[in-house]
């Protein structure tokens, strides 16, 4: 549907949700209450809701634990011993990996670091990185601590790509063009794939192609972008990819990170590792052996046993993935982000205020928008109204209508809460 042809009506929005073919997944979660009613969630960004099921996948741990105890490892309705193995398929999908491909272990940064350690070994020659400007914090942490414990200083290693001035997003093609002139100096290029501020999706294979043109490796942080939009991490020839999933895969607070290494670098003993006796062969594991022995899949690179209270959640929520699949998830989400869009824009006409979207038109679920005019008590009317969304100073949402469990009707409503509350002032 056209955004031309869409109408800011109650009866339009509902008319949508009627024709929504995933409109009954919105049963399947738990929505915080405000006044009695549910609360509009633009926060999946940042913690999506919780799946109903999940508590009956956390039960059955508990009582496995409870009724075998460390008989579980090896006779619980699912095993402990290989549980996170059950994960693997189901994201493989979602980010258009082998099953072999992909772990799920600890937790995002702490993958990255891990992650780093095989595939950034700089040399005198090659030992630059190239990131985004104003990358998330903690991977800005994380890449300032690992050039300073090669004994590099980030001021010569780290290269950051800028914006244009006056721009809000960035371009491609400034991205290969400073791959380009870095050239053989170029060790690892890391990047967020979904930028978590302006929600921009950066051509992730195009870069990763300009990458590997100059001999670098080339990793993805997907935080914002697993379960959001398409992705293709095999094809595209990624080297690894890391992401959390507490965000658009509803897995729980703080819950486990998935990675992503490309089947060209599995099934090697050569390669730099930090390693743990998971990442052993299963068949020797028990022996106790003094040698490490590396499964041959991603698992290679998992340490400890896993946590299987939090692994729970996590399968129960891929549960959901792997029912609808992600080409489903991404029809709706353009098609909600669009009716937000057009929202913003009606009421926007209908206030002083001005809007600016600042998400360019390569985007997942997010808009982050400028509210000129408007400041802090707007923000703290939307939630005492029961519109969750995030607010950064002095005046910039994110706006993150997760397809699973946000609708039509939902942000029709935002849109007339939003004007009452800029017109209450
Ligand atoms: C882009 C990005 N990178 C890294 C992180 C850090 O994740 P964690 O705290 O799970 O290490 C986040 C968290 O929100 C993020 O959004």
């Amino acid at each position: 549907m056209e955004v031309l042809s869409y109408q800011n009506t109650h009866a339009f929005a509902a008319q949508l949700d009627a024709e929504d073919p995933l409109a009954k997944y919105r049963d399947e979660f738990h929505y915080p209450q405000v006044n009695g009613k549910d609360v509009i969630y633009f926060t999946g960004n940042s913690l999506g809701l919780q799946p109903k099921r999940a508590q009956k996948f956390v039960d059955d741990v508990m009582k496995d634990w409870r009724d075998l105890a460390v008989e579980g490892h090896f006779y619980a309705e699912k095993p402990w011993w290989d549980y996170h193995e059950r994960l693997a398929k189901g994201l493989g999908k979602v980010v258009g990996a082998y099953p072999e491909e992909i772990s799920v272990m600890n937790t995002l940064t702490v993958n990255l670091h891990l992650l780093m350690v095989s595939f950034y070994r700089p040399t005198q020659k090659r030992y630059k990185i190239l990131c985004e400007e104003k990358a998330f914090p903690s991977d800005q942490y994380m890449l300032q601590s690992q050039v300073r414990f090669h004994g590099l200083t980030p001021k010569e290693a780290i290269v950051e790509v800028k914006k244009r001035p006056g721009e809000h997003h960035w371009r491609t093609e400034d991205f290969v063009q400073k791959i380009e002139e870095i050239g053989d100096e170029l060790a690892l290029v890391l990047i967020g794939g979904v930028n978590y501020y302006n929600g921009q999706v950066l051509d992730m294979e195009t870069i990763t192609k300009a990458g590997k043109s100059v001999g670098a490796f080339v990793g993805w942080d997907l935080a914002h972008a697993v379960g959001n939009v398409a992705l293709k991490l095999h094809d595209w020839d990624a080297d690894f990819a890391a992401w959390c999933s507490y965000k658009y895969m509803n897995s729980g607070p703080g819950n486990a990170s998935g990675i992503f290494v490309h089947q060209r670098h599995l099934d090697k003993k050569d390669i730099p590792r930090f390693e743990g006796w998971w990442g052993t062969k299963k068949d020797t594991r028990f022996l106790m052996q003094p040698e490490f022995d590396p499964i041959e899949t991603a698992d290679a690179w998992q340490l400890s046993n896993p946590p299987i209270l939090s692994l729970a959640p996590y399968l129960a929520s891929l549960e959901l993935f792997d029912e609808v699949g992600m080409e489903l998830l991404i029809q709706k989400q353009r098609k909600l982000t669009a009716y937000l869009e057009f929202i913003l824009q009606e009421v926007d006409k209908q206030v002083d205020s001005t809007f600016e979207i600042i998400t360019p038109k390569a985007r997942g679920c997010q808009l982050s928008v400028f509210l000129h005019g408007e400041g802090r008590a707007l923000f703290d009317y939307l939630m005492k109204e029961g519109v969750i969304v995030d607010w950064r100073e002095p005046n910039v949402i994110r706006l993150a209508p997760a397809p699973f469990y946000c609708s039509f009707t939902d942000m029709y409503n935002f849109g007339q809460i939003l004007k009452a509350g800029i017109l209450s002032k």
